[in-house]
């Protein structure tokens, strides 16, 4: 069973397929509310507060949305700094995780009043060295890393996240003998988390550390709650996972001033499920041990099949009562024998014109998306009740090729 079953039904999916073309993403903004509801149900009564991680979904109707239900946004880039600033919040809700930040973002950061959260002691001493700061947040690299694969565990001690766990009490010092506050300390390790055990792990570091932090005022613990993608795939728990949590959280919480506050900075969590991705088949192909059905979209898509082997459950929209007997491998239109969406998948036997969708993929879909061989990008809809919404419009090849020759310059003759 696939989330797509149960968020969209079929006839719809085509209809709005029919309607906007496609490749196309579409979101549930329901979906999307009810991830917000049940992680602020779980946590309930305690002193914790959610950002959302822009990164996973930053089209700025999505942003309202997570606005609207109180988060505020966590940020890595100084361009998500702007977008979320003009979206809707104030500076005081977004943290800025700089990775490698230029002098110029670190300046333009400390204009806008963003928190910004330091991943290096070099950064940290350039940022106290700044007439202009006052205050900043650290993060920790704990030691402790999980992801749903390699490329995302960004705790493990040789990860090129956050501050080495020694360095803490140093940055206490440094601090101190700049006039500066450390008011924050904020851990991420990793993502799309197989043992919620680890990040429990991990929080109990974090909170043993903060006890060289004199002027704290925060705690991060960061995202990475999965998401169920493949059948089999346990569900996160988030009861559960709330439980062990709270333990640590009140326990830390009764040696603190009542202001005091924990943060979960989650994306995946709240949109992978929300979305899909539409796809025509406009090949199908049997190559003798493999037969192929070739789409309209590919790797510039949808990245993550590529680059992780990540698995999304495809359904065939127009076939989708048909029994799944015929095994198919899902290519994409990128000039890379990589470009493989899903392989070996039972679907029925499908034709050249039949609708897929390209499941979960309302998190690191669209933001990951990229012009690879100067391909348009998807346009996006946004679903609310009976209403579809168009929120990113398509670029036809032509305004996609006219807009590349204008940003490099070139005149045409
Ligand atoms: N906070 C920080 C500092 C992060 O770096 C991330 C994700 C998050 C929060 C949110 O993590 P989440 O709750 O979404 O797991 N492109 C990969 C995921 C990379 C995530 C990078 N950082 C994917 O498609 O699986």
């Amino acid at each position: 069973m696939t989330a797509f079953n149960k968020i969209f039904e079929a006839a719809r999916l085509t209809r709005i397929a029919g309607e906007f073309g496609t490749p196309l993403y579409v979101y549930d903004e329901q979906t999307i509310r009810t991830q917000c509801r049940n992680l602020k149900n779980a946590f309930e009564g305690l002193p914790v507060r959610f950002l959302y991680a822009v990164k996973a979904n930053d089209n700025p109707h999505i942003l309202t949305i997570m606005h609207e239900e109180g988060m505020g946004y966590d940020t890595v880039s100084y361009e998500e700094v702007l977008l979320g600033l003009r979206v809707k919040s104030d500076p005081r809700q977004i943290f800025y995780t700089e990775n490698n930040m230029t002098d110029q973002e670190m300046e333009a950061a400390i204009r806008s009043g963003v928190i910004l959260n330091i991943g290096s002691m070099s950064r940290l001493k350039s940022f106290f060295s700044h007439p202009g700061s006052r205050e900043c947040s650290i993060r920790l690299n704990p030691g402790i890393g999980d992801g749903h694969h390699h490329k995302v565990d960004t705790g493990n001690r040789d990860s090129k996240f956050g501050i080495r766990k020694d360095l803490i009490p140093e940055c206490a010092r440094l601090a101190a003998s700049h006039g500066r506050k450390i008011t924050g300390l904020h851990l991420h390790i990793g993502s799309g988390i197989r043992k919620p055990e680890n990040l429990i792990s991990a929080m109990g570091v974090l909170i043993e550390y903060a006890q060289y932090l004199p002027d704290l005022q925060f705690i991060n613990f960061g995202g990475g709650m999965p998401i169920p993608y493949q059948e089999g795939d346990e569900p996160f728990d988030l009861a559960a996972f709330a439980m062990l949590a709270e333990k640590v959280i009140m326990d830390d919480y009764m040696k603190r001033d009542s202001g005091f506050r924990y943060y979960f900075e989650p994306g995946r969590w709240f949109t992978a499920q929300a979305g899909v991705l539409l796809t025509r088949v406009n090949t199908v192909k049997d190559q003798g041990n493999v037969s192929y059905l070739g789409t309209d979209t590919g790797l510039h898509h949808i990245l993550r099949p590529a680059l992780y082997d990540a698995y999304h459950a495809v359904v065939n929209l127009s076939r989708h009562d048909a029994p799944g007997n015929t095994l198919y491998t899902i290519a994409g239109n990128i000039c890379e024998s990589g470009d493989i969406l899903a392989t070996d998948r039972k679907l029925p036997e499908s034709a050249e014109g039949d609708l897929l969708a390209i499941c979960d993929a309302g998190a690191y879909g669209m933001t990951m998306a990229s012009h690879y061989n100067r391909r348009a990008l998807p346009a996006e809809v946004l679903v609310n009740g009976d209403t579809n919404i168009l929120i990113r419009r398509r670029m036809s090849a032509g305004e996609t090729v006219d807009r590349h020759l204008s940003d490099t310059g070139f005149q045409q003759n």
